[in-house]
């Protein structure tokens, strides 16, 4: 493995056509929790798989928090900028066209404030419980690309509300956004496994 800017893992694609994933862990995971994950929903596909750099009580996560749900935005924004360079060295080192990203919660949210923010990083997105990350975005041009969210409709820390907003931000910038409330909480179940294969390919 090269050494670049960001722990991380790579596997490197065993079927052509697929696109890569980069894969974004929630709090407290890290570059090998989510490599089961994206080998069940896009079998063959390069996976990319980098663990966030702020620690929260020893915890990796990929941007601040001041408390659950309240974000450090500036923080957000630096940060976004710094995974977003990462994609890019990561794209160069192991000749990968854009990824679509695969995010969960924290992981998730990141990959929304990436799209915001740096949206060449990437192809799309599948957000797994995921929030609006930054109260004021720029205006940003997201035409062609294609967004999953899958929010739990018993989910205690993302309100249905503010999914919905972030849903509705992307989809105004342009997206082709697909957004579903599971039945489910926080964490992921089976249905997400489901769908996000299907959406993918
Ligand atoms: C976050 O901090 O990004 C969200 O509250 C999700 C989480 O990590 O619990």
């Amino acid at each position: 493995m090269p050494t670049l800017s960001f722990t991380h893992r790579f596997l490197p694609a065993t079927a052509e056509g697929r696109p890569p994933l980069l894969l974004l862990h929630g709090t407290g995971g890290d570059e090998h929790d989510l490599v089961p994950l994206g080998q069940a929903v896009a079998p063959g596909s390069a996976l990319l798989s980098p663990r966030g750099k702020v620690l929260e009580h020893g915890m990796p996560r990929f941007f601040r928090r001041l408390a659950e749900g309240v974000f450090d935005e500036a923080d957000v924004i630096a940060r976004a900028n710094e995974l977003a360079d990462f994609v890019a060295e990561a794209r160069e080192a192991y000749g990968l066209p854009a990824p679509v990203a695969l995010g969960f919660s924290n992981g998730a949210n990141i990959a929304a404030a990436l799209l915001l923010l740096r949206p060449e990083a990437l192809a799309g997105a599948a957000l797994l419980r995921a929030m609006v990350p930054l109260g004021a975005p720029p205006a940003v041009d997201l035409a062609g690309k294609r967004i999953l969210i899958l929010s739990g409709a018993m989910d205690p820390i993302v309100p249905a509300e503010n999914a919905g907003r972030l849903a509705g931000l992307l989809e105004r910038s342009g997206a082709l956004v697909r957004h579903q409330n599971l039945p489910a909480g926080h964490g992921l179940s089976q249905a997400d496994v489901t769908i996000v294969k299907e959406w993918l390919s």
